[in-house]
């Protein structure tokens, strides 16, 4: 690896040409945290953006969430798509209230047992909200990470899922833990795009296996059938 971490080059990259002014980070709590990553869960950030501002004006807080009707909450969530995700919203901020005081937990065992918050929602929830050293691994820096170590099996297979989990906690961000997850993500949005990943710009491009091997075409390697 060359001088500079991994976390400070990213970081550097983020600085210049990084997303600052998504409305998630200019109106950051923890619970539009939680909001908005379980938006992104499978929706582009353009499409999110619009949604999440009418979701927070009708349900600014936990408690409104918790106490509204479910006909309301889907009806804020009509046009996102998968509407279980708008359900499990629901549900957790209900369990918010009965076992949390109100409060999003900032532990990840807590975070877990809520529904539709997995791995890396509940990384990216303590990293960006409280900020904690957690890492995420959503579709996106699984993309960057599995070029970047070379990794030429399928990416979801028990194996690599751990390599890639062990890599990104190993190379988590004691400090700017929020601007380091923000990062990652938009790394592989504007610049490790799944196709014609723009390696020329990206501030990896020194160290990463799949460049230096001239195969960011072969990995992530599809699921095999
Ligand atoms: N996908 C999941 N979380 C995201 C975020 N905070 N910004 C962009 N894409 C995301
Ligand atoms: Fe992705 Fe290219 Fe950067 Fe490697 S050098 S992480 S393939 S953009």
């Amino acid at each position: 690896e060359t001088d500079s971490t991994f976390a400070q080059r990213l970081l550097r990259w983020f600085d210049v040409h990084g997303r600052h002014d998504l409305p998630w980070q200019i109106e950051r709590s923890p619970y539009t945290t939680w909001v908005s990553e379980v938006m992104l869960q499978q929706t582009q950030v353009s499409a999110v953006i619009p949604y999440f501002r009418q979701f927070i004006d009708r349900f600014p807080d936990v408690h409104a969430l918790a106490t509204a009707d479910e006909d309301a909450v889907f009806a804020h969530w009509s046009g996102l798509g998968y509407y279980s995700r708008a359900r499990n919203l629901h549900a957790a901020a209900k369990l918010c209230v009965e076992l949390h005081d109100g409060h999003i937990p900032n532990d990840p065992d807590a975070l877990l047992a809520l529904p539709g918050i997995g791995r890396s929602t509940a990384g990216a929830i303590l990293a960006q909200a409280y900020g904690l050293p957690y890492p995420i691994l959503d579709g996106n820096v699984r993309r960057v990470l599995a070029r970047y170590l070379g990794i030429e099996e399928w990416p979801g297979s028990a194996a690599a899922q751990r390599r890639l989990w062990d890599f990104a906690q190993n190379r988590v961000a004691a400090d700017r833990t929020a601007d380091y997850t923000q990062a990652q993500m938009d790394l592989g949005s504007m610049i490790c795009k799944p196709r014609k990943p723009r390696c020329a710009e990206c501030p990896l491009q020194s160290d990463c296996q799949a460049l230096a091997m001239e195969r960011t075409n072969r990995i992530p390697v599809a699921k095999p059938r």
